[in-house]
């Protein structure tokens, strides 16, 4: 496996690399869901083609300079987890080399990222389209997989694709689950043992509160039982069309009920898809 520290000894590896390339993008801090997310890139490129892993942590896609600075740097069992589930080759650039100084060209979503994750943390998206649409370009990936747990990330990107016409093939991993139905998340570490035994709930919530016949039942049921326990808060609970990710107040399309709640300053989020009424 080998590993590319900057742009210039990425273009030198994939000089060579066989085709397809299928990228998984990730900023490390790499867990059981990123191992399923490269073990599906490796189904997809087969036996002869290339997988690639890129560990960034994007300074551009965090709205808080805290959080940035807090995020897990694990490189090491990065790296092991990578050999381990067959990548090919590990992209890991460091913010100098990716971002020029004066750089003034971004992506900018003006839609999907409007709502849920996208109304607290603003130009989250921005930074996020921003680095993947340059990973793209910097690795000429035939494909890229992201994990359904994003799953506003997964929309805005899928739109992207379609609006810039990229020649990237979209792969979507469903959601990876600790035993007591919690969203895998590299934010999961940072939760104190009480947080963490009681994190469970976001998941027992957003199942239960599905099966309400109505969209103010299945709000009011959800927020219940998130709020049942004092160490949430809940940052924001909504019914949004699967597809343009916009507030719906009647069921009639594919649409995801999806919550963010702090525990403590750590910031988890979950969905779930509402069976059509
Ligand atoms: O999901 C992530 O880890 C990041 O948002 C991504 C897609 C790697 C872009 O930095």
């Amino acid at each position: 496996m080998w590993i590319a520290r900057s742009k210039a000894e990425l273009e030198q590896q994939l000089a060579t690399s066989p085709r397809p390339v299928v990228l998984v993008p990730t900023m490390g801090a790499l867990h059981p869901g990123h191992a399923a997310l490269i073990d599906l890139a490796r189904k997809h490129a087969g036996p002869d083609g290339a997988v690639l892993v890129s560990i960034f942590v994007n300074p551009i896609q965090f709205d808080k300079p805290a959080d940035l600075e807090k995020y897990p740097r694990t490189e090491d069992a990065d790296l092991i987890i990578c050999r381990n589930h067959g990548a090919d080759g590990v992209f890991i650039p460091d913010a100098e080399d990716m971002y020029f100084d004066n750089r003034s060209i971004t992506v900018t979503e003006t839609h999907l990222s409007k709502h849920l994750c996208g109304a607290t943390r603003p130009g989250h998206f921005d930074g996020v389209c921003t680095v993947v649409l340059k990973l793209f370009n910097l690795t000429h990936c035939d494909a890229a997989v992201f994990g359904e747990k994003d799953f506003q990330q997964l929309a805005i990107i899928r739109r992207m694709v379609r609006d810039l016409d990229l020649r990237v093939q979209i792969i979507p991993h469903p959601t990876l689950r600790e035993a007591d139905g919690l969203a895998m998340s590299s934010r999961n570490r940072r939760l104190t043992p009480e947080q963490r035994a009681d994190a469970s709930r976001i998941r027992e919530a957003l199942t239960l509160a599905a099966q309400k016949p109505s969209p103010s039942e299945i709000l009011v049921t959800a927020r219940e039982i998130i709020e049942a326990s004092k160490l949430t808060k809940i940052d924001y609970l909504a019914i949004v069309d699967e597809e343009n990710l916009q507030p719906t107040e009647q069921i009639t399309r594919p649409s995801i009920l999806a919550c963010a709640v702090f525990y403590g300053e750590v910031r988890l989020i979950d969905h779930i898809r509402i069976p059509k009424a």
